[in-house]
Formats: structure tokens, sequence, C-alpha cells
């Protein structure tokens, strides 16, 4: 269903609290780049962060549904996010990260080890749910520990996504060219916003 990008609902307020945590640990951490440089960062081309807001919200529709227990829902939503994902990492590997200019903060390799990390972490997650969707707890007690164990084996994908898009919003999204990120993303001109193409 398409979102419109207008309404704030509460996982957008989640996701937005997200990006602002990591403006937040950017302009503090002197390890990243545009730390103590918060006009710099503000300057930024919105891209990767718009992106990355739209995969944590439906990353966030799916934590909410193992909250609930519907784990039919949570299933859905764990599989729409990863086909999200995939088209989100594959643009990046074969548009943007050839364009890793030298002298960058971080290099390519690293984005795309991150990449292969990320995507393995993702695969045993969703397989994880899909499994327990097959094969549903019978009683509440089982209902709550399969809820406690799911969530408890997501943190560690939510901690490898979380980093990873705050090294490209703090560093890709400075060091490509607005032109090349804006048509990577479908928004150049003649170009259509992927996510409305498919
Ligand atoms: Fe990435
Ligand atoms: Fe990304």
């Amino acid at each position: 269903m398409p979102t419109n990008p207008q309404q704030e609902t509460p996982s957008d307020q989640t996701s937005s609290s997200a990006s602002a945590q990591r403006r937040a640990e950017r302009s503090q951490s002197p390890d990243l780049p545009g730390a103590g440089a918060p006009s710099q960062a503000d300057h930024a081309p919105p891209y990767f962060e718009r992106e990355h807001r739209r995969l944590d919200r439906e990353f966030h529709e799916h934590l909410l549904a193992i909250a609930g227990g519907s784990f039919i829902l949570a299933r859905q939503h764990v599989q729409r996010w990863r086909l999200a994902l995939a088209r989100h990492t594959a643009i990046e590997d074969t548009r943007l990260l050839p364009h890793v200019p030298d002298g960058a903060r971080w290099n390519a390799r690293l984005y795309r080890l991150e990449h292969a990390r990320i995507t393995a972490l993702a695969d045993a997650h969703a397989a994880r749910v899909e499994a327990v969707s097959e094969n549903p707890p019978r009683d509440d007690r089982s209902t709550r520990e399969t809820i406690l164990s799911l969530l408890d084996a997501a943190q560690a994908l939510r901690h490898m996504l979380e980093h990873h898009h705050q090294r490209e919003e703090v560093a890709l999204a400075f060091e490509l060219p607005p032109a090349l990120q804006a048509a990577a993303w479908g928004h150049g001109p003649g170009t259509q916003p992927h996510d409305q193409a498919s």
C-alpha cells in the first residue's frame, strides 16, 4: 500500500527519533565525519536518510506484529521488509558504491562486507519468524516466550542496521555527488521514484 510521506504515523515518529538519534550521535562522536559540525550535517542530501526511514518503518511494523503475537502478520511484514532491503542494497552496491571516491572515510569494501552481514542476519531472522508462523505456540506462556525470543534475536540485526545506516548518512551522503544519489534513488531528472515504480 503506498504511503503518504506527508502523513506522520507513530512508527514515523519512531523512525524520526532514530534519525534524530543518529544526528545527535554524529555530533557527539569524534570517530564520525560531521562530528562537531551539525550545520554541515544539516545540508547533506536527504536521500540516504529518507530511504533508511522507509526501511525502519517497515521493520518497526514487523516488530510490533511480533510484540502483539501476530506471527502471520509479522511474517508478511518481514517478507516485505526483506524485499525492500534487497532492493535498497542492490542500488547501493551497483549504483553508488562504485563511485566512492579516493580518501573516503570508509571504502566500498567495508560497506559491501556490512551488506553481506546484514543480509545473513536478515535471512536468519526471517527464517525464524517463518518457522514460528508455520508452527505457532499453543498456549499463552509459550506465546510470550516466543515473542521474547524473537525480539531478543532481532537485537543484533537492529544494532547492525542502525550502525550501518549511520555510516552511510554521515559519510556517503557527503562524499557522493548529490546528482548521482538522486538518480540512484529515482529522484533524478526523467526518473521515477523506485518505490512507486514497483
Ligand atoms: Fe547499505
Ligand atoms: Fe543504506
